[in-house]
C-alpha cells in the first residue's frame, strides 16, 4: 500500500475505542520491525521519526525506505514527524512525502502556539497531510529537549476547546501528566482532564510518554479517548539492548546476527503493544 495519512486511521480508532500505536523508528531495520509487527496482527500502524533522526539520515532516505516497506505491505502505514518546532523541517518533510506532522509550539504562549499551528495546518492541508499539535507541556526529554516536572503544566480544558475549534487537527496532544523517557515512580495522570478534553474537543487524543505506563493505564486512557499512543524510549532500549545482549552472549563478528536479534526484539515488543492497544485486526477499519 502507499503511505496513508493518519487522520482517517485515528478517526476509525476513536470510533472503535482502540488506539493506533505510533512507534519511533531510528533506521531501516527498526522501521521494518515495526511494520512487520503490524502485518502479523493485521493492524494499522504509525511510524514516527524525531527531528534528530530526520537530520541524521535526511528526508529522502527515510521516505525511500518507508515507501519501499509500506509499498509491499498489506496494512496501512503512516509516516509521522514527531515533536517539531521548526517550520522549515516541517515544510521539507511535507515536500519529501511525510503523510503527517506534529507542530510542537507548546512552550510558546497560547496565542503564538495557536498561530503557528494554524500556519502548519494551512501548509499541510494543501498537501493532504495530517497535523498533530500540543497544548500544555509534556514532561521529560524528547529529541534532546528537556521539560522539567515543575515546568510541565497540564492542558486546560477551556483552552483546549478554543485551540481545537477551528484547527482541523487529525490528533491533539494535551499534557495530562505523562512524560517522555523513563518514569521515576508512578506517574499521576489527570484522567478527568483527559476525559473532559476528549469529550469537549471531539478530536482523537494522542497519548505521549507511553514507555513505562501500566497496561491498566493504557486501557483507561484509550477508553477515555486516546486514539494514538506514542512509544519511543522502549524502542530505543530494545534497539540497543538486543544488539548488546546478542554480542555479549555470542562474541561473533557477523553483524547480521545481532541485527536479526534487534529486529526480532523490536517486532515482539511492538506486537505486544499493538495487541494491548486493541489495534489487531483493524487494518481495514474506516471511519
Ligand atoms: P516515550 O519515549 O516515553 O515512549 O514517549 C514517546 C513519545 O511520546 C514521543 O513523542
Amino acid at each position: 500500500m502507499a503511505l496513508e495519512t493518519m487522520g482517517p486511521m485515528l478517526r476509525a480508532a476513536k470510533e472503535g475505542r482502540y488506539a493506533v500505536g505510533a512507534f519511533n523508528a531510528v533506521d531501516y531495520g527498526s522501521t521494518l520491525a515495526i511494520v512487520r509487527a503490524a502485518e502479523h496482527l493485521q493492524a494499522p500502524v504509525i511510524v514516527q521519526t524525531s527531528v534528530k533522526t530526520v537530520k541524521f539520515w535526511g528526508c529522502e532516505a527515510i521516505v525511500a525506505w518507508l515507501r519501499e516497506i509500506a509499498g509491499r505491505s498489506p496494512v496501512p502505514v503512516a509516516l509521522h514527524l514527531d515533536h517539531c518546532k521548526d517550520l522549515d523541517v516541517i515544510e521539507r518533510c511535507i515536500a519529501a512525502g511525510w503523510t503527517s506532522v506534529m507542530i510542537d509550539a507548546s512552550s510558546k504562549p497560547f496565542d503564538e502556539n495557536l498561530a503557528l499551528t494554524r500556519r502548519v495546518v494551512a501548509m499541510a492541508d494543501k498537501a493532504g497531510v495530517s497535523v498533530e499539535a500540543e497544548l500544555g507541556e509534556i514532561g521529560g526529554v524528547e529529541d534532546d529537549i528537556a521539560v522539567g516536572h515543575d515546568d510541565a503544566h497540564l492542558a486546560d480544558p477551556d483552552k483546549a476547546v478554543a485551540f481545537c475549534r477551528d484547527l482541523n487537527l487529525a490528533v491533539f496532544a494535551p499534557a495530562i501528566g505523562t512524560a517522555h523517557g523513563v518514569y521515576k515512580g508512578e506517574p499521576r495522570l489527570a484522567f478527568d482532564r483527559l476525559e473532559e478534553i476528549a469529550r469537549r474537543t471531539g478530536v482523537p487524543i494522542a497519548l505521549h510518554g507511553g514507555t513505562g505506563l501500566s497496561d491498566a493505564v493504557f486501557r483507561k486512557c484509550i477508553a477515555l479517548g486516546c486514539a494514538k499512543v506514542n512509544i519511543s524510549t522502549q524502542i530505543k532500549y530494545a534497539f540497543i539492548d538486543a544488539f548488546v545482549d546478542y554480542h555479549a552472549a555470542h562474541r561473533e563478528y557477523e553483524p547480521l546476527k545481532p541485527l536479526t536479534a534487534q529486529l526480532d526484539r523490536i517486532r515482539k515488543e511492538v506486537a505486544e503493544k499493538i495487541e494491548l492497544f486493541g489495534g489487531a485486526g483493524r487494518a481495514g477499519a474506516k471511519p
